[in-house]
């Protein structure tokens, strides 16, 4: 069978979906829906077998679809979702989902009412910078970890259009904070257990530019999750990516989607005590914990190689649309995102830390 999708909200991102969409075997993209008319005769250009519609419910009406790619503005997911799903069309919509858990509640009700499927588009899951690192966990190689580090800096307040309204879902915790917060769930196993958050926004009046948020999880676990789009900086690059992860046998670290690292140990754990525990400034530095080591103390190995390409995500869900394979990116797994999302303005607000538990887990 052909799937006929159409693409609803032709911007940034709806013009890459319209060519993945193409690039699929078995899966066309039909239909492009857009408020902006403009936008329209761009796709009639480039694409004139496209067929366009200026308002969804003209799109539902009119075209013979079975799917809808949903990538308007945030604030437009809620009600896109729930008549694409009376519809009875199958649903991929951008990130985040919904503004706030009880939206996104709304959204399933008519989802499943209408026995449709719905995904989010958490492409980043397959980022080799974050593949390379889910690896070295899940594989032990750096014995039991305690701490991870994720980050991306951007530079000089670079928010654009309509994210730097707070009304449309602007801000970079639903912009960027959904898929670092993905990431981390995704690869941990273990319950998260609390949320501490730092939330600020710093240029941008309306809404955040930075946010650093620590989760605790019942395993030995704290990830870190630092974003900061108004850092000033001369490097050449428009921003900065790195991975820190520490375990009790090896550290690494990650810089760059495409990841340069090493996964860094020492030879002698826990025998650098000196006989004579002569360890004075004059051998050790500055200072004696960190002083420079003895060589051959340490010793570093190459990351592994990740190949992986952002297309996967639709490979997945097409095939789980076709009962080949199982769902990736899951509703209950979009939901406790976005309740860690609320508890982290939660404990932004109040300056506390907040105990997390999700209702999806206490479900289960
Ligand atoms: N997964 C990712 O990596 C990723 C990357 C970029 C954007 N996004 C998400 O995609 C969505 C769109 O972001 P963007 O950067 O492409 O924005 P954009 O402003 O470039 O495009 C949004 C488009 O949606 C249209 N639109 C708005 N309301 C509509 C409605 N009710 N019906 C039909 N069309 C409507 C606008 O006219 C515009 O053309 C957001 O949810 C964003 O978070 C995801």
């Amino acid at each position: 069978m052909k799937y006929r999708y159409a693409v609803v909200g032709y911007g940034f991102i709806g013009r890459r979906h319209v060519g993945t969409l193409k690039s699929l075997e078995n899966v066309d993209c039909v239909a492009v829906c857009d408020i902006n008319p403009q936008r329209l005769e761009e796709v009639r250009g480039i694409y004139p077998e496209i067929e366009t519609y200026g308002t969804i419910d003209q799109l539902l009406e009119e075209s013979d679809i079975n799917g809808v790619i949903i990538s308007a503005n945030n604030n437009q997911h809620k009600e896109l979702v729930i008549k694409a799903a009376r519809a009875g069309m199958n649903i991929i919509c951008e990130k985040p989902a919904a503004m706030s858990v009880a939206e996104f509640d709304e959204m399933m009700e008519a989802v499943d009412q209408a026995g449709v499927t719905l995904t989010v588009h958490q492409q980043r899951r397959f980022d080799k910078d974050f593949q390379t690192v889910k690896k070295c966990y899940e594989e032990g190689s750096l014995g039991d970890v305690y701490t991870i580090k994720s980050s991306l800096y951007g530079y000089n307040g670079n928010m654009h259009d309509w994210h730097v309204y707070k009304a449309e879902g602007g801000g970079m915790l639903y912009d960027w904070g959904v898929h670092l917060i993905d990431q981390i769930l995704y690869m941990m196993e273990s319950p998260l257990k609390a949320v501490f958050a730092d939330i600020r926004n710093v240029i941008n009046k309306e809404v955040d530019d930075y946010f650093n948020i620590l989760l605790r999880f019942e395993n030995s676990v704290t990830a870190e999750i630092e974003l900061g789009t108004y850092y000033l900086s001369d490097q050449k690059e428009w921003f900065e990516r790195h991975w820190y992860m520490g375990g009790n046998t090896g550290s690494m670290y990650a810089n760059k989607f495409d990841p340069e690292g090493k996964i860094v140990r020492t030879t002698k754990l826990l025998e650098n005590v000196n006989e004579d525990q002569d360890k004075s400034a004059k051998s050790y530095g500055p200072t004696r914990s960190f002083g420079v080591p003895e060589p051959g103390l340490i010793v570093t190995e190459d990351i592994p190689k990740v190949e992986t390409e952002h297309i996967e995500f639709f490979e997945n869900y097409f095939a789980a649309l076709n009962g080949k394979a199982e769902l990736l990116v899951k509703p209950q797994e979009v939901r406790k995102v976005l309740e860690v999302m609320e508890a982290c303005w939660k404990s932004a607000e109040t300056f506390s830390s907040v105990t997390f538990e999700s209702s999806v887990e206490a479900k289960v």
